[in-house]
């Protein structure tokens, strides 16, 4: 594999594969992101996976950036819709967990 293009880079998506997440379909949700991104050829979403991101009882836990928000409790279903909003330049609303720019834990 060659090394990917940063300057089309618009989005990152962490995605934890630490035990609890990864008890919690973090291999699927992967897939399942990926898949929407080759779908849509959506290739300015990069996806990376991660070891613990230290939010355990929200698992499976996903970062996004730039946009600085974390997401909770995702599921392959969530995984794409992510990836069908942020292609659209929109926050994915539900699954929410933290939003960096105004350090707030949603509610
Ligand atoms: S295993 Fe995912 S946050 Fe800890």
């Amino acid at each position: 594999m060659g090394n990917y293009n940063l300057d089309k880079m618009q989005h990152h998506i962490l995605i934890c594969h630490g035990s609890s997440c990864k008890r919690n379909r973090a291999e699927e949700i992967t897939s399942a992101i990926r898949g929407e991104i080759n779908l849509l050829k959506a290739g300015s979403i990069l996806v990376t996976r991660t070891e613990c991101l230290k939010r355990c009882s929200d698992a499976c836990n996903a970062a996004v950036y730039p946009e600085g928000i974390w997401y909770k409790e995702m599921t392959p279903k969530a995984g794409r819709k992510l990836v069908r909003k942020l292609k659209k330049g929109k926050l994915m609303k539900k699954h929410i967990s933290y939003h960096i720019t105004n350090n707030k834990e949603a509610t």
